[in-house]
């Protein structure tokens, strides 16, 4: 069964100096979730922002959930860390953890929804021993540690496996895609299964968040 869409605009595409009111304004344009990308200069090849900058958006007075994408090496740590400075959602990548399972435990018993995120190369099979401990598996449809690339095309298969997947599994799993999301291919990636969404550029390059997040919602919608 397929989950409500959910759009979650990735901060990594907003402008910084003034972050605080970016967030409010794809919130009041109808953002369901805040896509909060930390990256660590050693997992993946940049260096974004930490749980000092999630605790701030809380203390700002966001009360959409935060969706943490630890694309960092270790994890262990920093799980704890962004739990304590208000994220809901935890995902991290299998290949930054030795001990995937208890990883994804020890967001659940940190209070938080957790998830696996899987490279465009990374198999699903990652997922098969864990899927009660999933409340989302972020699929990436590009290489992590930049906004603003190509959607790869070969993720779409993966999104219809891996629909199949939850739907034959008793879990109630989020789908969600990650990597160059569009308003041009939004609606493919709809219609192979996917149902939580990712959007930097696409969204933050626009003048207007409301009107690009209403043109997502009616794409997704056309073909659900
Ligand atoms: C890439 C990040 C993405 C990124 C997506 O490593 O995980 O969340 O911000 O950006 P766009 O939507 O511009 O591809
Ligand atoms: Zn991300």
């Amino acid at each position: 069964m397929k989950l409500h869409p959910i759009i979650a605009p990735s901060i990594l595409s907003a402008n910084f100096a003034k972050l605080g009111e970016e967030v409010d304004s794809v919130i009041a344009g109808g953002a369901d979730w805040i896509h909060f990308d930390v990256m660590d200069n050693h997992y993946v090849p940049n260096l974004t922002i930490g749980p000092m900058v999630c605790a701030a958006l809380k203390a700002h007075g966001v009360t959409s959930p935060i969706d943490v994408h630890l694309m960092v090496k270790p994890v262990d740590r920093l799980i704890n860390e962004f739990a304590v400075a208000g994220a809901d959602i935890i995902t991290f990548h299998p290949e930054a953890s030795e001990h995937i399972d208890r990883n994804l435990q020890q967001i659940r018993d940190a209070g938080c929804k957790a998830g696996l995120v899987l490279n465009p190369a990374t198999p699903l099979t990652h997922l098969t021993h864990v899927m009660d401990k999933l409340d989302v598996v972020l699929l990436m449809s590009v290489n992590p540690g930049f906004g603003g690339q190509s959607f790869i095309r070969s993720t779409l298969d993966k999104i219809k496996n891996l629909r199949e997947l939850i739907d034959n599994s008793e879990y109630e799993i989020r789908l969600e895609v990650d990597g160059g999301v569009k308003l041009e291919n939004i609606a493919e990636i709809a219609n192979a299964g996917a149902d939580t969404f990712v959007a930097g550029s696409a969204i933050f390059s626009q003048p207007d968040y409301m009107e690009i997040i209403e043109k997502l919602r009616a794409a997704i919608n056309k073909h659900n």
